[in-house]
């Protein structure tokens, strides 16, 4: 799968498993959520360009690297990105947040939007989407869209578990995103809900249900 990044990593594979297990109540979803995010977020970040600096350290000068202007943002969607912003924002504490709100609507199954809050610069950013599931691909679709249409050129999704169907409308929609994700599952139900999934992220990180 071109375009496709499934992270491996045994602790993100793990904290996955919790995640999808029915047991796990809303505090530790929450919880779950922001770590994974954090850590994705540490290999989603990896390319970020750097430039050279001296700093003077109590013994002498240093020839050293920091993080170059280059501007990120993110934007979750809403709600269940909401889960994934902390465990972000505790990497880039200083990275500005869009926010995109989407619902699918349960008959047609199409995104319907109702808020979209972006950065005034956005389109001088490097902009991670976020949301937990991607599932028709709708939604994410919908939102890429819109911070297209806002001028950002360089767009990267970050979902937890992504089904194969998701995956190939974004390709279709979206060829230049990339996609990073913990978990690639098989199929979809009658109710475009992710099988085996882990169910409505929505409702289980806000305890809606
Ligand atoms: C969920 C999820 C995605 C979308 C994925 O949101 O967070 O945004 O469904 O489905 P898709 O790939 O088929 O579009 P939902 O519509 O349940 O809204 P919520 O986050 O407000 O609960
Ligand atoms: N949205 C969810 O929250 N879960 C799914 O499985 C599909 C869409």
């Amino acid at each position: 799968m071109e375009n496709v990044f499934v992270f491996d990593h045994p602790l993100i594979q793990h904290k996955i498993s919790l995640l999808r297990d029915k047991n796990t109540d809303t505090k530790e979803f929450r919880e779950l959520v922001s770590e994974i995010a954090m850590l994705m977020g540490y290999e989603v970040t990896r390319n970020m360009p750097l430039k050279e600096v001296e700093i003077e350290t109590p013994i002498g000068i240093a020839k050293t690297k920091i993080i170059s202007g280059k501007k990120l943002g993110i934007v979750p969607i809403l709600r269940a990105g909401l889960g994934m912003v902390d465990g972000m924002l505790n990497l880039l504490p200083m990275v500005k947040v869009g926010h995109i709100g989407l619902y699918r609507d349960p008959e047609t199954l199409q995104p319907v939007e109702y808020y979209c809050k972006l950065p005034v610069d956005v389109e001088e950013r490097e902009i991670v989407v976020l949301d937990p599931m991607l599932a028709t691909g709708g939604s994410a679709s919908a939102a890429i869209q819109f911070i297209k249409n806002r001028g950002v050129k360089n767009i990267k999704l970050m979902c937890l578990i992504a089904a194969k169907s998701g995956i190939e409308r974004l390709q279709k929609d979206h060829p230049d995103v990339s996609i990073y994700c913990a978990a690639v599952d098989e199929k979809l139900n009658d109710h475009a809900y992710i099988v085996p999934g882990l169910g409505d992220a929505g409702d289980r990180l806000f305890g809606t249900k």
